[in-house]
């Protein structure tokens, strides 16, 4: 088990074996896509993908997984009498997978605490806006683009940050900024922060992570 673990010299992840990344998704799973594409361009020498994890049966995002042969499970929250039910197997199915890190990829389940203590610095998320800018409850999605768009931000772009208790406020380990563009609509903005930032970040994070660079320094993450 993971809980807390973190080597002396404060690396996320030593490097010296093939890190085993889990990837929880609720939808269509573009960011997942991203990521076995980088696989089989080669990019993610020191990573594999053993398992893909929705909340909702219908998810392309599992169609993916199973394309690219990685295993796909679900587990709804609708299967269970209630949260704590539905927490227990989904904490259950992550820890069968005996993941080295977990990767939200467009993850809309409030984590069970238990999960994040556990796995503290192994869960990281990605987050369509410059965080803190647009972020925490009830920005996720399309909301995170109307909003942007309706302050009317120049620059906006796409954070993989480390998951905390908070909503959004884990430390943060790569950003990307995009500009916004006259006449952008929501889905417009949201196309172009996946296809500048997002699809590039999130491989690239964990790239850095199973190559054994990035650690914390007094909360904070360093990238060597
Ligand atoms: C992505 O834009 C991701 O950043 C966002 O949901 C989308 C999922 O797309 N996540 C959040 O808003 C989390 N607060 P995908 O299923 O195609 O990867």
């Amino acid at each position: 088990m993971l809980e807390e673990q973190a080597f002396t010299d404060g690396r996320i992840f030593d490097g010296t074996r093939r890190l085993r990344v889990l990837v929880c998704v609720s939808g269509g799973g573009t960011n997942l896509q991203a990521i076995i594409d980088a696989k089989e361009a080669g990019k993610l020498e020191n990573a594999e993908l053993v398992r893909v994890i929705s909340n909702k049966a219908g998810a392309y995002a599992l169609e993916r997984a199973e394309k690219a042969g990685v295993e796909g499970v679900c587990v709804a929250p609708k299967d269970f009498p209630d949260r704590a039910a539905f927490h227990k197997a989904f904490l259950d199915a992550v820890d069968e997978a005996k993941p080295d890190l977990i990767v939200l990829a467009g993850f809309l389940v409030v984590l069970p605490e238990e999960m994040i203590s556990r796995y503290r610095n192994r869960i990281i998320n990605i987050h369509p806006s410059l965080i803190p800018s647009f972020c925490g409850t009830g920005f996720y999605g399309l909301k995170v683009h109307e909003a942007a768009l309706s302050r009317g931000v120049k620059v906006t772009g796409a954070t993989v940050h480390f998951v905390d208790e908070g909503t959004d406020t884990g430390p943060i380990i790569l950003q990307k900024p995009v500009m916004v563009e006259e006449g952008d609509t929501p889905e417009i903005l949201q196309r172009r922060v996946m296809e500048e930032a997002e699809w590039l970040l999130l491989p690239r994070v964990i790239e850095l992570i199973a190559e054994g660079r990035v650690s914390m320094d007094e909360g904070k993450v360093l990238i060597r």
